[in-house]
């Protein structure tokens, strides 16, 4: 594992969250007081995707039903979610993002559907 440009800065303004992809992958990255956050793209609750979801004071708020996920620990702080989203390590160096990816992301934090397809 090592840590992956995703992408510049500026791309990704205070109280925003954009969609990335690194390989195969869709990152969601946020920014919120300054600070930059990673995690799957993917809500917990009904796959909606993050990406489309705003960086607010409490949490990465998903827009399809109001879940809300604490930026440290991916956990559901606001309902309906129950389950966690993965969070990534991030770093940002010289004006770029660079995320930590885990070896199983591409099977673990895509949408249940394609999660589900794959165990047959
Ligand atoms: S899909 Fe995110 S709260 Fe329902």
């Amino acid at each position: 594992m090592e840590y992956r440009r995703v992408a510049r800065s500026g791309q990704v303004p205070d109280g925003l969250v954009r969609r990335f992809f690194v390989d195969e992958v869709e990152v969601a990255v946020a920014r919120w007081d300054g600070r930059v956050h990673a995690m799957s793209n993917y809500c917990t609750h009904l796959d909606c995707l993050l990406s489309s979801g705003r960086a607010t004071e409490e949490g990465l708020l998903c827009s399809c039903h109001g879940s809300v996920f604490d930026y440290e620990s991916g956990e559901p702080i606001l309902p309906p979610a129950t389950r966690p989203i993965r969070v990534y390590p991030v770093r940002e160096e010289n004006g770029e993002i660079f995320v930590l990816l885990p070896d199983d992301a591409k099977e673990q934090d895509g949408p249940r559907r394609r999660r589900q397809a794959a165990q047959g």
